[in-house]
């Protein structure tokens, strides 16, 4: 069983972690703009979406938008604030291992700083590729081992084994996103090739690769203001993402599996949802109770959140 980055343990507030990383933030936000522009359709979900922070980069261009986050705590905490701003939200709780939708229901989706925390990619590649329609849009960000400082710093080293296409495991010192000082978390880079190369398995072709936070660097961020460092961010992301040296990649890719005869158009959220654990189309009781009568799961709405978390 895949080990899970689990916020709800430590009571992480993932939005302190935004405080003081701006440039960050609007560099994947203006990436996201471009990559998403003049896309539409259904159902959308935001795998790891957390607080929302980047949902007003796809609510408008998707009749159903969703954030999916194993944190139930997060996603009730932060309700009412998203609902204020994004009507037409829905808040489900889940494993990204075990997603709770019907094979091909979903239009497009994407998952953005949540891979570093998935130690199975495969087995998540697999999973997301079971829910997306064919020709449906997905974006993967994931956190770059062979970012320009890390090679560097190899190189220094004359560690030449780093260079290898395994995934990094990053010592858990000092960075304490999801856990709390002391504790091991699960954090790891990946190598370009091994990610493309996993995404092609789960048929996803990449139409697109864009670097992001070309610019990371304490000491810039002390001597320029972030619209500044956007500027130049822009311009690097034109002119630089055929390279490796961003820490930071996003893949925007087309879900290639071969079409069904006939694909179901799924209007409801009740005609989506699957039980996690066997797949089976789930019962509904009342309108915050599910049943699967197959495996005999009961999943519950608490403070308007779906909980359908397994492991
Ligand atoms: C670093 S945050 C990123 C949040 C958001 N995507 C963003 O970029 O602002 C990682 C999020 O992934 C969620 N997460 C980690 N492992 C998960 C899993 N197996 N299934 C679902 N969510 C997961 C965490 O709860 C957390 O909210
Ligand atoms: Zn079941």
């Amino acid at each position: 069983m895949a080990k899970i980055s689990d916020y709800d343990m430590f009571d992480y507030d993932y939005s302190t972690y935004w405080k003081k990383r701006e440039y960050e933030n609007l560099a994947e936000k203006s990436l996201l703009h471009n990559m998403l522009d003049g896309e539409k359709g259904l159902w959308f979900v935001d795998i790891g979406g957390s607080y929302g922070r980047l949902t007003s980069t796809y609510y408008d261009k998707y009749v159903h938008p969703l954030i999916l986050d194993y944190s139930l705590k997060t996603l009730q905490k932060n309700r009412e604030m998203l609902l204020s701003k994004y009507n037409n939200v829905e808040l489900i709780a889940a494993n990204a291992y075990k997603l709770p939708f019907a094979e091909r229901s979903i239009d497009a989706g994407m998952m953005v700083r949540v891979l570093h925390h998935i130690e199975e990619p495969e087995k998540y590649f697999r999973e997301i590729s079971r829910v997306i329609k064919s020709d449906g849009l997905y974006i993967q960000e994931y956190a770059n081992k062979v970012h320009i400082k890390a090679v560097i710093k190899a190189l220094l080293k004359l560690d030449f084994n780093f260079f290898n296409t395994d995934a990094y495991k990053q010592p858990t010192q000092h960075n304490n996103e999801g856990v709390k000082e002391g504790v091991e978390g699960i954090f790891f880079n990946y190598h370009p090739k091994n990610i493309e190369e996993m995404m092609t398995e789960a048929k996803f072709s990449v139409m697109k690769k864009t670097g992001c936070s070309f610019l990371r660097s304490q000491g810039l961020k002390k001597i320029l203001n972030p619209e500044t460092m956007l500027f130049f961010e822009k311009i690097f992301q034109f002119s630089l993402s055929w390279t490796n040296i961003s820490p930071s990649i996003f893949l925007k890719t087309e879900h290639i599996s071969k079409k069904q005869q006939e694909e179901n158009t799924f209007e409801s959220l009740e005609d989506i949802l699957v039980c996690p654990k066997c797949k089976n189309k789930l019962t509904f009781e009342a309108s915050d109770t599910a049943n699967c009568k197959k495996c005999h799961t009961k999943y519950y709405k608490q403070e308007g959140v779906w909980d359908f978390r397994v492991q």
